[in-house]
């Protein structure tokens, strides 16, 4: 039997790649995402992947939504907690509207998709978890308080699950992936994405598929003893 694995936010950008990715290396997947039907629609005609609706910042839901993938494709031996989404604006101009979003999906959310898969993983001695942070965790960002925090936050979960897990045989790491060409980048005006462009001496954007093939390493058997680190994958743009 195939090991399952779960993305969350898998229908779209960095999290489809991902998806498709663990597919192609031979794991059962299942992919969540939020509410873009179509896109989902699209993506598990696409690629076969059966994807879920859920929203990461409700645990409640996160729970149903967990037990119907493990109901449909069995215990989930891998859980790549991808959803993310971002609300900038600078500090001074920014509601708590925009912060409380934020924090709920990318912080919170990660707590709602791992909490309720984790107990199983102690239970059968595995597990792979992989966060998907941000350079914008390892370094800030004008405009992006909210969402920095969320992306450093991420660092700290999984330095503290790799120790809680590392006895039960789960391994728990992140990804900071530097700017890739998601929607969520391609959405920023162009003049904006061009000074990115410029400040990255790979002198391009990442592409989703890249940080994917990171994500099938980490959750591979090769990778067990890779516990609590983190893959930056940025074109040289920071070093931490
Ligand atoms: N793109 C970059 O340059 C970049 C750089 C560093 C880190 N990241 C991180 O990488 C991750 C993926 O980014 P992306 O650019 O691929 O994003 P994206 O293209 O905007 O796709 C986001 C995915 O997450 C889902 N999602 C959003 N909010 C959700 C929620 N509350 N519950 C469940 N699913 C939710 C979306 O579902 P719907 O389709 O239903 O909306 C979609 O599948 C994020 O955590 C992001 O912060 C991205």
């Amino acid at each position: 039997m195939s090991k399952v694995a779960l993305v969350t936010g898998g229908s779209r950008g960095i999290g489809a790649a991902i998806a498709t990715a663990l597919k192609s290396a031979g794991y059962t997947v299942a992919a969540n995402y939020a509410g873009n039907d179509d896109a989902a629609a699209k993506f598990t005609a696409e690629t076969g992947i059966k994807t879920y609706k859920w929203n990461v910042a409700d645990y409640d839901a996160s729970k149903a939504g967990i037990a119907q993938v493990e109901a449909d494709l069995g215990p989930i031996d891998i859980v790549v907690a991808n959803a993310g989404i971002t609300r900038d604006a600078p500090f001074h101009k920014m509601t708590p509207e925009q912060w409380h979003q934020v924090i709920d999906t990318n912080l919170t959310g990660v707590f709602n998709t791992v909490h309720p898969i984790w107990p199983g993983m102690r239970e059968r001695k595995f597990g792979r978890v992989v966060v998907i942070s941000s350079i914008n965790g390892q370094k800030g960002q004008f405009a992006q308080v909210n969402y920095a925090a969320t992306k450093a936050g991420d660092l700290g979960i999984v330095k503290s699950l790799a120790q809680e897990g590392a006895r039960a045989g789960i391994t728990a790491n992140a990804i900071c992936p530097g700017y890739i060409a998601t929607e969520m980048v391609m959405a920023v005006p162009e003049k904006v994405r061009d000074s990115i462009i410029a400040g990255i001496p790979a002198g391009r954007l990442g592409e989703p598929e890249e940080i994917a093939r990171c994500v099938v390493f980490l959750v591979s058997d090769d990778a067990g003893f890779i516990n609590g680190s983190t893959i930056s994958a940025n074109g040289a743009q920071f070093f931490v």
